[in-house]
């Protein structure tokens, strides 16, 4: 065979191979949008009926039902014109009245069911858009080069976000993204292993705390009220449920521990043999914050921070004896870190940042 036989050869082996590739992208495009349709319609179901009846028969039922009645009562109808202009006694209205009715129903129930499929994705289609701005929801492009987009997986941080969009919605006590980036600062910066939180809620400081420890550390968070105890357990278990070997922050929240009880008793009563508390973070209520210092003090490592949320909004309320404490007492070197309250960027806020170090203590 001579080159230009070969080469020819080739040509055609290789447009038959590219007629068989596109032949059978185009089949794979056209399953996925078959697929696409059987999973909208095993999603649209709202009753009984609608899991029998898949919508396309639906529409194939209701569209021929109006069809034919359209047809029977233009022939019956023109019949009973015909009857009635050589003096017919017109028996044949009721027939056209019926014809007429059914095309009507069919036609309305064929319409509403568009219009409910047509509602149905559209909401769906806000769904995901709002996901998308929240970011639980993310933008991806496929292998065929569509844009599709998938919900993220449920892990701390969409666990965070998800408080942070309920904090912000009913103006929950929680620290809010601005303390919490703070908070992160200091337990970055010194490496608490014991970390103690007074007030857990729903769980959001410590875990935002968690996500700041490095590899030995722990929270213990503290909550008086079992309701609050049972929802901060569960999203710091439901914080751990992501891909936990890709991410170390998920990890960390696995170490954060909710306690039930009243703070000022279960810290004397739970410390005693306890690692000593490198950080302590206040944030239960204002005018009990100096009590809870008092009874975790026995229990402080030297050199530990104590952390005391409210400082400035509640400064001349119910944070004043605590701040004269902290401020007064030669054993702690105290400063307010200055931020907005949670939630609200016009109203001036602070933590109390003191170091605890007892005399003789170097
Ligand atoms: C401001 S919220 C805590 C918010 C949480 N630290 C956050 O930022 O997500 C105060 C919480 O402290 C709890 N609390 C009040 N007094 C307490 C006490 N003596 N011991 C333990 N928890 C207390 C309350 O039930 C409430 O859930």
């Amino acid at each position: 065979m001579d080159h230009r036989a070969r080469a020819w050869l080739r040509q055609k082996h290789c447009a038959a191979r590219q007629q068989t590739e596109d032949k059978a992208s185009e089949d794979a495009k056209g399953e996925k949008s078959r697929n696409r349709v059987i999973e909208n319609e095993l999603r649209d179901p709202s009753n009984f009926l609608e899991f029998l009846v898949p919508r396309p028969l639906r529409l194939v039922l209701t569209g021929s039902g109006a069809a034919s009645c359209l047809i029977a009562t233009v022939i019956t109808g023109t019949q009973l014109l015909a009857d009635l202009r050589y003096g017919g006694s017109g028996d044949a209205i009721p027939t056209v009245a019926i014809n007429a009715a059914g095309g009507l129903l069919f036609a309305a129930l064929f319409t509403a069911d568009q219009r409910a499929a047509d509602t149905r994705i559209s909401r769906r289609d806000k769904v995901r858009k709002a996901q998308i701005g929240t970011g639980d929801r993310e933008v991806y492009v496929n292998k065929d080069g569509e844009r599709m987009s998938r919900l993220r997986e449920v892990d701390s941080d969409w666990i965070i976000r998800r408080l942070e969009r309920w904090g912000k919605r009913d103006r929950m006590p929680f620290i809010g993204p601005e303390k919490g980036a703070l908070l992160q600062r200091i337990i970055r910066e010194r490496q608490p292993r014991q970390v103690v939180e007074v007030g857990s809620m729903a769980g959001y400081s410590a875990l935002t705390m968690a996500q700041a420890l490095g590899p030995d550390g722990q929270v213990i968070s503290l909550e008086s009220d079992w309701k609050w105890a049972l929802a901060a357990k569960r999203f710091v278990w439901q914080a751990t449920q992501g891909d936990k070997s890709s991410k170390p922050a998920d990890q960390q929240c696995g170490r954060v521990d909710v306690w039930v009880g009243n703070a000022i008793d279960k810290i004397p009563q739970q410390f005693v043999s306890r690692p000593p508390i490198d950080l302590l973070f206040l944030d239960g209520t204002p005018n009990e914050t100096l009590a809870y210092l008092k009874a975790a003090e026995p229990f402080l490592a030297k050199g530990a921070t104590v952390v005391a949320d409210n400082a400035a909004i509640f400064a001349e309320g119910g944070m004043k004896p605590y701040l004269e404490y902290v401020r007064s007492d030669d054993r702690y070197t105290s400063k307010l870190m200055k931020c907005k309250l949670e939630w609200n960027d016009e109203v001036e806020d602070g933590l109390e940042v003191s170091q605890y170090m007892p005399p003789g203590a170097l």
